[in-house]
């Protein structure tokens, strides 16, 4: 199959090929979704097997507008309204119990609820509604691989087993949506963390909690993606945290072992040790998340294109978007850190 590339202006034709069943990538706020039709069974299952995601793992439906949601859960709870009026369009999926037979059975994949977004990118909501149709939005990557934040990432993984992928550019935040259960509105339970953090959320309905259980990996997450590895690039990743004297030990110790190093930290860090390494991709301004945020996927990526064996990535704090950034960093290095 060919693999079209369509242009924002082309966003006619894309909606075409959903409406016949086809797989198209659309670019988000956050990363670049796998559209489909998300009432047509036959397409959804071709998500499934184009990236290699295991069954047992639901897609969340992405919608174009706030008041449609009724249609496909049972309850629009009050926590549910304030956060769709507060946060929607943006990073923040929603969690409901689903009515039977709305969706293609494999949506779901088996459980009583459905994941809910609507995505803040103009273009991808224009799909939406041009389509007529919910649509399937799973990253678009191949399953295992970080989350892809271009075209071009989308394009290397999936050529050949798509109909095209909607082009507009870098998004914009570069991690996924927070993914917050809200089955039970007293519960409020963030299953994966994102940009939408804990903390701007409890401004709008009080205390919400996280799930440690995509932390911990012995147990069964409530986000059955939660527990797959994840987000990792062809070289192994270990964590540095810590000052430049942290780096130099790490940086020997590597070197000494005879591996290649991939340096994957900020600009300071690369001006002080690039000539030292294989290969560097700079996270942007030091102590800037939001930089890190943006580039952490292209950077794992980056590194398969050079000869580097081993990655060392700078590690970020846990507060606000930070707690997003190791989520997914501590995946990617199977939570390996060096000390
Ligand atoms: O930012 C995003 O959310 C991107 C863009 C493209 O919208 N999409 C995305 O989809 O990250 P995906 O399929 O890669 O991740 C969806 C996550 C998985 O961890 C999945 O297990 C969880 O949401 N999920 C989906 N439906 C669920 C449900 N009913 N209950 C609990 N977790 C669910
Ligand atoms: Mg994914």
């Amino acid at each position: 199959m060919e693999t079209i590339i369509y242009r924002p202006s082309d966003v006619l034709k894309a909606a075409q090929k959903i409406q016949q069943g086809e797989l198209i990538s659309f670019p988000t706020e956050t990363v670049y979704g796998l559209g489909a039709d998300a009432t047509n069974e036959a397409a959804v299952k071709k998500v499934y097997s184009a990236k290699g995601r295991p069954s047992d793992n639901p897609l969340i439906v992405h919608v174009s507008t706030i008041e449609e949601v009724e249609q496909y859960v049972q309850e629009v709870p009050e926590v549910a309204k304030k956060l769709m009026q507060t946060f929607w369009p943006g990073p923040l999926t929603l969690i409901f119990k689903v009515k039977d037979h709305v969706f293609a059975p494999t949506v779901t994949a088996g459980l009583t609820s459905v994941a809910m977004r609507m995505p803040n990118n103009e273009v991808t909501l224009q799909l939406i509604r041009e389509s007529g149709k919910p649509l399937v939005g799973p990253s678009a990557n191949t399953s295992g691989k970080p989350s892809p934040t271009t075209a071009d990432h989308v394009y290397h993984d999936l050529k050949g087993k798509i109909a095209g992928v909607l082009d507009d550019g870098d998004t914009g935040l570069g991690l996924e949506s927070t993914v917050l259960d809200i089955t039970d509105p007293k519960l409020p339970t963030i299953l994966r963390p994102g940009a939408t953090t804990k903390e701007v959320l409890e401004k709008v309905i009080g205390t919400v909690f996280v799930d440690r259980h995509l932390i911990s990996s012995e147990e069964v997450p409530k986000a059955p993606g939660m527990k797959y590895k994840h987000y990792s690039p062809n070289e192994p990743v270990i964590i540095v945290a810590g000052e430049s004297e942290i780096w130099q030990k790490a940086i020997k110790t590597y070197l000494q072992q005879g591996e290649k190093i991939g340096l994957l930290a900020n600009q300071d860090l690369l001006n002080q040790f690039q000539d030292t390494v294989t290969a560097a991709y700079s996270l942007g301004e030091n102590k800037n998340i939001h930089d890190a945020s943006r580039r952490l996927y292209s950077g794992l990526r980056y590194f398969e294109t050079t000869d580097a064996t081993l990655i060392l990535a700078e590690a970020h704090e846990k507060i606000g978007l930070g707690e997003a950034y190791m989520n997914r960093l501590q995946k990617a290095a199977g939570n390996h850190f060096f000390d």
